[in-house]
């Protein structure tokens, strides 16, 4: 399978593992990126078995709302039962870096308001230590060059995306080269970075479930 077939394969076995589970008042936080625009397709297939979804980014609510599925607002949700999501790394503890598509502060808040946050990725992503792939950090604008220098401070290397601005009109700092060994720890010293709104370490709240696409099937990791 290549990897497009393996981000379907564990769309598809997102589908599998919810679908027993919901009623038609669910309501499903779904995440960003291409393996969530595979889950969304096959949700479509669903959409009578539930009521609707809460959206981690403007284009998952413009995907979700072209297949008929309705879209709510976070905060008139009363429950959010399961909130699917890729990932751009994942470790055995399911810790996570988010936010290579840039949705990862809409996607930490609907992640933490979840009961269960289901991880959906293929096999590229899985990796023993987290840090390859630079980690995204979401910041006001006018904190650009004082989040800048403070990434500098702690040993990383701070680069601007260019040209981009996300959903809450904010600017993205992608970091290299910073020591991510101590996920958890790494994410609360960020958090303390006046001026950085997310940063895209998901190891305060990891995912509960990964469903990882493999060339030998989907594995399940809890
Ligand atoms: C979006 O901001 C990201 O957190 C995505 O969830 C992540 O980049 C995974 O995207 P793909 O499924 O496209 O690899």
């Amino acid at each position: 399978m290549n990897q497009d077939e393996l981000k379907q394969a564990v769309a598809k076995s997102a589908i599998d593992y919810i679908s027993p589970r919901l009623n038609t008042s669910s309501v499903i936080g779904v995440g960003t990126g291409s393996t969530a625009n595979c889950f969304i397709d096959f949700l479509a297939a669903i959409r009578n078995d539930f009521d609707g979804a809460v959206a981690s980014s403007e284009a998952t609510a413009e995907r979700l709302k072209s297949h008929g599925i309705p879209v709510y607002e976070l905060n008139s949700t009363a429950d959010l039962e399961f909130y699917v999501d890729g990932a751009d790394e994942v470790n055995e503890q399911l810790e996570l870096i988010k936010g290579g598509g840039g949705a990862l502060t809409r996607e930490k808040i609907v992640a933490e308001v979840a009961q269960t946050f289901i991880c959906i990725a293929d096999e590229s992503k899985k990796v023993d230590i987290l840090g390859d792939f630079p980690l995204p950090l979401e910041v006001l604008p006018m904190a650009r060059s004082h989040v800048g220098r403070e990434i500098v401070k702690l040993g990383g290397d701070p680069v601007y995306r260019d040209a981009f601005t996300t959903d809450n009109g904010n600017i993205i700092i992608d970091v290299y080269n910073l020591d991510l060994s101590r996920p958890i720890q790494v994410e609360e010293r960020l958090n303390q970075i006046v001026g950085v709104v997310t940063n895209g370490l998901f190891a305060r709240r990891p995912a509960d479930l990964l469903l990882l696409g493999t060339k030998t099937g989907v594995r399940t990791l809890k």
